[in-house]
């Protein structure tokens, strides 16, 4: 159920609102009466996440944008905050999750990842950041994932991405908090997306996004510092970071399909 009355934001820019976790988002926030800017490439998919959340009575902007071209993201972001004043919320949500096998290292494809996963979010900050810092208020959060923890097999670009992004927004998370601006990193284990919808392999503790998003924006609304969920999976994966190399090897090494 929604919870207008707790939520402490009034605007919000969401990067990959377009489907999945991000479309989910936009939803939940527009039920606790947050403004949105839906930020994606996919201008069609906006629209009808536009007039889902307009349907809720919240106000929403969309954005289409490239989140790996700075400029496009700057001018996405200067649109939100035209269309409905100071962004108090970041969410930086988009990314890609192919995998990359070591016997076929296809750089361009790596290259991409981190673009989307990392500077992506990177350009997003820098563009609602200066603002943040002159009200003195706002709220950065990024969307990275269990598998940042470790390196798996046939993904590990991926967890890179994700773990570049996790340790980015520690240290700013200890920078920013004198300066009234939280952050929050968010690490979820397998949601159903259209992300996870190409996965072949069983997914443990599968949720569905609208589940998922509503944790999200709990988190969000408790100003917490990280979030790894669903739990059962954060704790299998904080017990995979306890193991040494060779165990962690033996252990993770049949799992082909990661
Ligand atoms: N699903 C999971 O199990 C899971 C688990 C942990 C973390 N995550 C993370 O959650 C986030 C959302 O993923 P999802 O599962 O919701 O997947 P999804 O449904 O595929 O959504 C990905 C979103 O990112 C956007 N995006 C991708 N490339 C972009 C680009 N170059 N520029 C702008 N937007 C771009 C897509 O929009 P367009 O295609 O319209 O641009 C889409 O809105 C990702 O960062 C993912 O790594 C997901």
């Amino acid at each position: 159920m929604a919870q207008a009355t707790s939520f402490p934001y009034k605007t919000a820019a969401i990067t990959g609102a377009s489907s999945g976790i991000g479309e989910a988002l936009a939803l939940e926030l527009a039920g606790r009466g947050c403004h949105v800017g839906l930020l994606a490439r996919r201008q069609d998919r906006l629209e009808q996440v536009a007039r889902e959340v307009e349907k809720m009575g919240a106000r929403a902007v969309i954005a289409p944008c490239d989140v790996s071209d700075r400029r496009q993201v700057r001018e996405a972001i200067d649109r939100v905050r035209q269309e409905l004043g100071p962004i108090d919320l970041l969410i930086a949500n988009a990314g890609v999750g192919d995998p990359v096998k070591a016997t076929k290292f296809d750089v361009d494809r790596v290259e991409l990842l981190y673009r989307v996963n990392v500077l992506g979010a990177i350009y997003a900050i820098g563009a609602v950041l200066p603002e943040m810092l002159d009200r003195r208020f706002g709220h950065i959060v990024g969307i990275s994932s269990l598998a940042g923890y470790r390196g798996f097999p046939y993904s590990s670009t991926y967890c890179a991405t994700k773990a570049a992004l996790r340790v980015q927004l520690e240290g700013l998370r200890v920078e920013l908090r004198p300066f009234g601006i939280y952050v929050t990193t968010v690490s979820p284990g397998f949601i159903r997306t259209p992300m996870t919808a190409k996965n072949k392999f069983y997914m443990p503790f599968l949720m569905d996004a609208d589940v998922a998003a509503r944790k999200i924006a709990n988190a969000i609304a408790r100003k917490r510092r990280t979030f790894d969920f669903p739990w059962q999976m954060a704790l299998f994966v904080r017990l995979l970071r306890l193991l040494p190399p060779f165990a962690y090897d033996r252990l993770i090494r049949p799992y082909k399909e990661w």
